[in-house]
């Protein structure tokens, strides 16, 4: 008797999966007129290890890359040599590279001051550094690391040193801080809020009424009548001091749009992070920012495909009814096998429901490491499944899916 037909576990008739483009990361990193990529997505999804593992195979292909890290792990920050924040980048000893990998950690607090410096006389850049406001601005306020981030891509693609530089981006809740903050940021620095806070400047002196001054009298009481002085004076010197962030800001932001800019945004094959991947992507598009695509990291694809979970399970029982030496072992074998095909097929599931929305982005599956990615072995080992050929897998399921594609 030969095996009864296998049925779809659900009645619904099937339809075709969706089928996205493959994405080519090693034309891409390889390619001379590449010479931004930054690498985007929900918390925790993989960016910085992501980022890392590009900028690796970069200079494996023989080019000068910097990598800008944010926050990386504190053991890939020890395998790259960044044993601190120290705000330059340094060469990662890759042996046998024909290129060149320089790593850098983003120190958020020292690229403002940076600016400050460069931006006005000693004298005003102390009083900018002392005043107590400015600390807890350039430290805690939120969007600061997205604005400091793109500020310092602006200074290392000025200094022209490197082929590419790829960019990490902040853990921050939602992937588009990191588009919004500049703007959010040159909006805040420019100043009109602070101004009319302080009552100083042209705004504040409009506003000086009757009215407002009790009005500032409120704030003063909520804030403090120090924290109050200290951003008027903050307002103050940057008043003198540089013609405005937003265009500082203006102009990183447009360094993203210009040729030769590539954004990979990243996820995992969950719910939350696909439609944060999702929203980003539709931003992108409608800034007409260049999309390399999707990579879709920390999947679970099974060791074959040939033994579906139904049938699995069903081999799993009957192992135990016959009831012979090694039974349980095989049949806790085959349960395990069932698990992940379940797995993978939830995963591809919503890969596809991210294909069908956006049915022009491209994708490239990157599976789960058996551990952590901390060293140049790990991320040699990610880099291979970002850039590698697509079609080696060991169940031959091509790179841009989890499981094969169902046949129509
Ligand atoms: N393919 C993978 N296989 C196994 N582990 C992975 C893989 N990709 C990333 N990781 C691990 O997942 C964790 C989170 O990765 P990573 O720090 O790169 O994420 P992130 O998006 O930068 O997070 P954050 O938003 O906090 O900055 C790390 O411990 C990393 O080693
Ligand atoms: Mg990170």
């Amino acid at each position: 008797m030969s095996a009864p037909a296998e049925q779809p576990r659900s009645a619904k008739p099937s339809r075709p999966a969706p089928v996205a483009p493959a994405m080519d990361l090693e034309a891409l990193i390889e390619d001379p007129a590449t010479r931004i990529v930054v690498c985007c997505g929900a918390g925790g999804v993989g960016k910085t290890t992501t980022s890392a593992a590009l900028a690796l195979a970069a200079a494996e292909a023989g080019r000068t890359v910097v990598v800008l890290t944010i926050d990386p792990a504190r053991r890939l920050a020890q395998s790259l040599g960044l044993e601190e924040l120290d705000n330059e980048p340094r060469r990662v000893d890759v042996p046998e590279a024909p290129g060149e990998l320089h790593a850098m950690m983003l120190d958020m607090k020292r690229t403002f001051d940076d600016i400050v410096v460069a931006h006005s006389t000693p004298d005003r850049a102390r009083q900018i550094l002392e005043n107590p406001f400015y600390q807890s601005l350039s430290s805690s306020f939120s969007g600061t690391q997205e604005y400091m981030a793109m500020e310092k891509l602006g200074q290392l693609r000025a200094s022209d040193q490197w082929d590419l530089i790829i960019v990490d981006t902040p853990p921050s809740r939602s992937a588009l801080d990191f588009l919004d903050a500049p703007n959010k940021m040159g909006r805040f620095l420019d100043g009109t809020m602070i101004r009319l806070l302080a009552g100083s400047g042209r705004a504040g002196l409009k506003f000086a009424s009757a009215g407002f001054m009790f009005f500032s009298k409120i704030i003063s009481k909520i804030l403090g009548g120090q924290l109050l002085r200290d951003i008027s004076a903050f307002v103050a010197a940057l008043d003198t001091m540089f013609g405005g962030f937003r265009e500082r800001a203006t102009a990183t932001y447009e360094l993203l749009r210009r040729p030769g800019t590539w954004f990979v945004v990243v996820a995992t094959p969950e719910p939350d992070a696909l439609r944060e991947a999702s929203y980003f992507v539709d931003r992108l598009s409608a800034e007409g920012m260049p999309l390399a695509g999707l990579v879709v990291n920390r999947t679970h694809p099974p060791a074959t495909t040939l033994l579906s979970a139904t049938r699995a399970e069903g081999a799993a029982e009957r192992v135990i009814e016959a009831d012979a030496e090694g039974a349980d072992l095989a049949a806790a074998a085959l349960r395990v096998h069932a698990e992940r095909m379940i797995q993978a097929a939830r995963e591809q599931h919503l890969a596809d429901r991210f294909t069908s929305a956006h049915p022009e982005v491209a994708v490239r599956t990157v599976p789960a490491a058996a551990g952590d990615v901390h060293d140049l072995d790990g991320l040699r080992v990610m880099a291979e499944e970002l850039t590698g050929p697509d079609d080696d897998t060991p169940t031959g399921t091509p790179r841009t899916r989890i499981l094969p594609a169902r046949r129509a």
